[in-house]
């Protein structure tokens, strides 16, 4: 049977922009063409885990302007309940302007709009109407007051909450430490730990700083280099399936959906991990960040065809 995740976050347009490089300060470069793209971390979530075979209940805020249209349109599309998406009447739909490099890696910014007028108040009230739940997912495109509320609703419900702690911004969730499970890159891992994070050895490090803190699974993303997993029985290391990447945006994203699903499925954290990294690495395959978003079908194929063993190792090298 379907496991059912709530997952609370940003819904943004995105402007995505393929460059050369980057403009310096005072630089005016130019680029070939631009691409609307649905997108936010919390709506590219909520399509991950839909495309997994969840059912998605989105809990989010958008403008009541085209873009706010099209994107819920696209949501619907996607299989995701939009019944808690809140229409904004007066703050414009969130956007991101992303420039996506030759070699897949990318820079962004937000203008979160609608996203920041998410209330605490909005986030009970749709929790109030979703009964039955195995998952619960939040990051931090929203005002930081949500997703306290979100944790301390999980933690009263009994409700495994996955925290995503991007996109790093002034200040943290009081209540981040209460998280069940947390997924940092390395420099997410960095601002929560202080632990400069440049290799395996240190991710392990903040790895394990994290799980001291109280949070029962960790995961430090290293992208190219796998990610660290840190919890009760102690650190593994999980390779990356080498792809060639075409645009990293979005697989973030798609790694923590995966992990949230198949944690709720009852799979181990070893094998809830490794699935995330096979729907990371497909995720980086094609432009876009919800494009190239897999199937579940295609995640078991693609990981029945390049396998599994030597994948998770004890040997933090
Ligand atoms: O994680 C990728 C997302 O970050 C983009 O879709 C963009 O909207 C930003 O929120």
């Amino acid at each position: 049977m379907a496991v059912e995740v709530a997952v609370v976050g940003n819904v943004n347009i995105d402007f995505v922009i393929r460059a050369k490089n980057l403009p310096q300060p005072g630089q005016n470069v130019t680029a070939d063409g631009m691409q609307l793209a649905p997108g936010g971390k919390g709506a590219n979530q909520a399509v991950a885990a839909a495309r997994l075979g969840a059912i998605v209940y989105l809990i989010s805020r958008l403008g009541k302007d085209p873009f706010g249209a099209l994107l819920l349109q696209h949501l619907k599309k996607a299989n995701v309940d939009t019944s808690c998406v809140a229409v904004d009447q007066s703050k414009p739909t969130g956007c991101a302007f992303v420039t996506v490099l030759p070699d897949g890696e990318n820079a962004i910014i937000s203008a979160l709009g609608a996203n920041m007028a998410l209330t605490p108040a909005d986030v009970e009230q749709a929790f109030a109407e979703l009964e039955h739940l195995d998952a619960i997912v939040v990051q931090m495109g929203i005002p930081l007051a949500c997703v306290d509320r979100v944790i301390q609703i999980g933690t009263d419900r009994d409700i495994p909450v996955l925290f995503d702690p991007t996109p790093m911004r002034e200040g943290l969730p009081r209540l981040w430490r209460y998280a069940t499970t947390i997924t940092p890159n390395a420099s997410e891992a960095e601002a929560l730990t202080g632990i400069k994070v440049t290799n395996i050895a240190s991710a392990f490090e903040a790895a394990e700083n994290l799980h001291g803190r109280g949070i029962k699974r960790v995961v430090v993303k290293l992208g190219a280099k796998g990610c660290v997993l840190f919890d009760e029985e102690g650190a593994r290391r999980v390779r990356a399936y080498q792809v060639q990447a075409v645009d990293t945006t979005g697989a973030g994203d798609t790694f923590a959906a995966a992990l949230a699903v198949r944690l709720a499925e009852g799979a181990s954290f070893d094998d809830a991990a490794l699935f995330a990294t096979a729907a990371a690495a497909i995720a980086c395959t094609k432009p876009g960040a919800e494009a190239a978003m897999p199937t579940r079908q295609q995640v078991e194929s693609f990981m029945a065809r390049r396998g599994k063993r030597g994948m998770v190792s004890s040997r933090l090298s």
